[in-house]
């Protein structure tokens, strides 16, 4: 059998989430509750510069220094996600972007119950299939997705 029905996502646990250890936790069943599978993991602090790369399509915004401040202030978790579907059923688990609208609309997302603000709202998740790559390239640029994609047996068990 192959995987090929398997996408791939970047997922990010933030600053927010990481200082508060019982919701790595938490946040780490929900995934695993909703079936996605854990591809790589890794917990690292970001340099600056990584984050200005990893956000340049916010510069200018007016929430970027906060942005850029709030992930320079800790550690994150650095996660590639499988599943079918994988990038939006990550977004959709996540909840949306302001804490009002996913208090309101989505109380059980990740965003919904630990979301402190817009900017300390827990997670990170791809917007597209080209994203996707070139988030995870910039994350774990040792993975190759055709060798992972070549080795499917633990995924099929
Ligand atoms: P965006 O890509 O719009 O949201 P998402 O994370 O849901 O894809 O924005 C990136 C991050 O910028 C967002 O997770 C938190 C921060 N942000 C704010 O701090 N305030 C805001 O009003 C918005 C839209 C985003
Ligand atoms: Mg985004």
């Amino acid at each position: 059998m192959s995987c090929s029905r398997l996408q791939l996502t970047l997922a990010i646990l933030k600053p927010d989430v990481t200082a508060r250890p019982h919701i790595v936790k938490e946040i780490k069943s929900m995934i695993l509750r909703k079936k996605f599978y854990f591809v790589e993991s890794k917990k690292m602090k970001l340099a600056q510069s990584e984050i200005e790369t990893f956000y340049k399509e916010h510069e200018g915004k007016f929430f970027h220094n906060r942005l850029v401040n709030f992930m320079n202030s800790g550690s994150i978790w650095a996660h590639i996600l499988a599943r079918e579907d994988c990038i939006k059923e990550w977004r959709k688990l996540m909840g949306p972007t302001k804490v009002l609208k996913t208090v309101f609309e989505e109380p059980n997302s990740i965003r919904g119950k630990f979301g402190l603000t817009d900017t300390r709202n827990c997670t990170h998740g791809s917007d597209s299939e080209e994203t996707a790559k070139r988030e995870i390239k910039l994350f774990f640029p040792e993975f190759d997705e055709e060798k992972w994609r070549a080795n499917d047996e633990d995924y099929f068990i």
